[in-house]
């Protein structure tokens, strides 16, 4: 629907709303969207664990039964536990990150953050104390000049089973127990009261991140009245007085087609919608050839017009392969050399990922290629935001903005094209 497409992010075209009963009045976004798009890394595996991002930290517990957030804190010692999470936290990310992430003409970080962080249930056996890195972190992305959006990352129950939701489990569960929706609401309206004041630093509010839609209605009803609710609560944190606070609501892995018409003005001012594409998460994806991993990207921009709000892709990758160790989780191996089950075998991991001392000189050109063609395709929304800034050395490198910055195979600016033609159109 290009008609009704806007690169602004916000339809900012405010003087052609025809206000129409009830419509919110327009927003003043904290972030020039009409004429700058966003470019952006993800903080992963920073304030929300993910055996992948930082292995040793799962692999030093000695303990294979540790393959999340949840079991970190309930299957080894607590206070164990606890000293490795702080010295996580005070190691991974430090302001030098995000100067770093601002030298490279980035704009914006993505920032999970899982539930426990604001409230833990009886039972539940998170460790707490990453909300005064967030508040940290809000200080060096403001001094940067860096946006920030908070993406709650995790739910109580878990909104999709995946280990980055902080429960690894076969089926979720967040959305069949009204408890946990409801707590979740309630977070979100911490997080909003916490966030909405600065929408300078934090202009846009992620409300919840990836939840399952493919499991069936009954999610992607409690999924779209927890949207409704998550507006309420971030447009309006303070009752009558409206924020200028975006809501940045996730696809829950639908197309643009079944969102069409959902929370658009003018009723509803500053929602975007939040897409994730990844081409390594099947078998038949991981068998493409480099061209078929290129046009796909490419034809992403296709895909992109459709939405009629306007269209962040908030999780991206130039990878190819699920070659990354424990990137299916800790102890699941990969589709691409077969040792996944129910996988038929491509080729050898060597070489593919890990460490980008090991990446041969072909390989990086096809990664720069990759990315080109995906930054081309998802400028045709409002921008993108790449999974993820860094991935501790030696692991999965192929994912790391900071290490293809290093490799050469992403440019000191972003804007920069070695392949302006890599898509044709
Ligand atoms: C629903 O979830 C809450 C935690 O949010 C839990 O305490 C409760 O036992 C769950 N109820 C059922 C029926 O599973
Ligand atoms: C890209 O889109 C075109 C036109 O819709 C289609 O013919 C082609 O098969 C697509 N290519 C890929 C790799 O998806």
């Amino acid at each position: 629907m290009p008609g009704l497409f806007t690169p602004l992010l916000l339809g900012i075209a405010s003087a052609f709303v025809v206000s129409s009963v009830r419509a919110d009045s327009p927003i003043n976004p904290g972030f020039p969207y009409g004429s700058e798009k966003v470019r952006g890394v993800n903080i992963g595996g920073w304030l929300v664990l993910e055996p992948w991002i930082t292995p040793s930290l799962f692999d030093n517990t000695g303990n294979d039964a540790i393959v999340d957030e949840w079991t970190f804190g309930k299957l080894q010692d607590r206070s164990t536990a606890q000293a490795a999470l702080k010295q996580h936290w005070d190691t991974f990310y430090t302001e030098t990150d995000f100067g770093d992430i601002a030298a490279a003409g980035l704009n914006l970080v993505r920032l999970p953050i899982g539930y426990w962080a604001f409230e833990v249930g009886p039972g539940e056996p998170y460790i707490q104390g990453q909300l005064p890195y967030l508040q940290k972190a809000i200080g060096w992305a403001g001094k940067y000049g860096l946006k920030v959006v908070i993406d709650l990352h995790g739910a109580p129950g878990s909104q999709n089973g995946y280990d980055n939701s902080g429960e690894r489990i076969s089926f979720p569960t967040w959305h069949t127990n009204a408890t946990n929706v409801a707590r979740t609401n309630a977070i979100l309206k911490t997080i909003a009261e916490m966030f909405t004041s600065n929408p300078t630093v934090v202009p846009l509010i992620a409300p919840l991140n990836e939840p399952a839609g493919y499991v069936g209605a009954d999610m992607l009803q409690v999924v779209k009245q927890y949207w409704r609710d998550s507006y309420g609560s971030i447009r309006y944190p303070h009752n009558s007085q409206e924020s200028n606070t975006v809501v940045l609501i996730h696809d829950a892995f639908q197309t643009a087609s079944y969102w069409s018409g959902f929370m658009t003005p003018p009723k509803f001012q500053g929602v975007a919608i939040d897409t994730h594409i990844y081409q390594v998460f099947s078998n038949s994806e991981v068998a493409l050839s480099q061209n078929q991993h290129i046009a796909l990207a490419c034809n992403q921009s296709a895909t992109l017009k459709e939405y009629d709000l306007n269209v962040i892709v908030g999780e991206w990758a130039p990878a190819i392969t699920d070659c990354a160790t424990y990137l299916n989780g800790r102890g699941i191996g990969a589709r691409y050399d077969g040792t996944h089950s129910n996988s038929r075998r491509v080729g050898s991991c060597t070489g593919m990922s890990g460490s980008a001392d090991t990446f041969s000189a072909d390989y990086k050109m096809f990664l720069r290629k990759f990315w080109e063609a995906q930054v081309t395709a998802y400028e045709t929304g409002a921008g993108w935001i790449q999974w993820l800034w860094k991935t501790e050395a030696g692991t999965g490198e192929e994912w790391a903005y900071a290490s293809g910055l290093q490799y050469g195979w992403i440019p000191r600016n972003p804007t920069d094209r070695q392949y302006p033609r890599i898509c044709p159109n």
